[in-house]
């Protein structure tokens, strides 16, 4: 039985970032819990190709590998920072990128990251209709953390842990749905 993939996306060009924190902090948890394979992106990952790109074939090598190892992943945790009350515009590009079916179907574990906590449902108004295009399964519980969240980068809040849990148990249905009915 060949080892599901967890892929993890930061809308984030930031190095450190709060966002690719928490985007690593769920994928480590997960990989740990379910014995997935791990491999985590950010934008920065992507590269200076996106920007310009208006199709999948305007990308280079290593954009072209993000978005394969997205588009491929068994699971995907997607985070990204709020701009401006949503998502930020080179995020969406990225996503703009992919095929209508390359996600259909697929597990997406929903995080978003702000300042403040008064735009937390952008994870619920912004992110999860997104993925609600692609008829990808998000998952029902979406993480949002503000700067009280982190001591530097590092998460802190047992609220926002605990949170995290409840959504990595929710998870499970799709790991064993993906194992094959024998869940091996
Ligand atoms: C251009 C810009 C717009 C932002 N807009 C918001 C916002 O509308 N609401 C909010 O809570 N935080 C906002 N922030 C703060 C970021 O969402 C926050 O610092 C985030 O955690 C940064 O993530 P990063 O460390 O991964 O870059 C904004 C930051 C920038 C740079």
């Amino acid at each position: 039985m060949t080892q599901l993939k967890l892929v993890g996306f930061s809308g984030s060009y930031g190095r450190p970032s709060k966002t690719s924190a928490l985007v690593d902090y769920i994928a480590e948890l997960a990989c740990d819990r379910y014995n997935l394979a791990r491999s985590v992106f950010d934008l920065t990952d992507v590269g200076d190709t996106l920007g310009v790109a208006k199709s999948q074939n305007d990308l280079d090598a290593n954009a072209t590998a993000v978005l394969k190892a997205v588009v491929e992943s068994d699971l995907l945790v997607i985070g990204s920072p709020t701009y401006k009350g949503s998502y930020p515009g080179m995020f969406k590009h990225f996503i703009d990128l992919i095929d209508p079916e390359q996600l259909r179907g697929k597990p997406v574990l929903i995080a978003a990251t702000g300042g403040g906590e008064r735009h937390a449902l952008m994870v619920e108004h912004q992110l999860r209709p997104l993925f609600g295009f692609f008829m990808a399964h998000t998952i029902p519980t979406a993480i949002y953390a503000s700067n009280r969240d982190f001591s530097g980068h590092e998460i802190v809040s047992p609220a926002l842990l605990e949170r995290i849990g409840f959504a990595i148990d929710e998870l499970a249905a799709f790991v064993s749905r993906k194992s094959g009915p024998t869940g091996d």
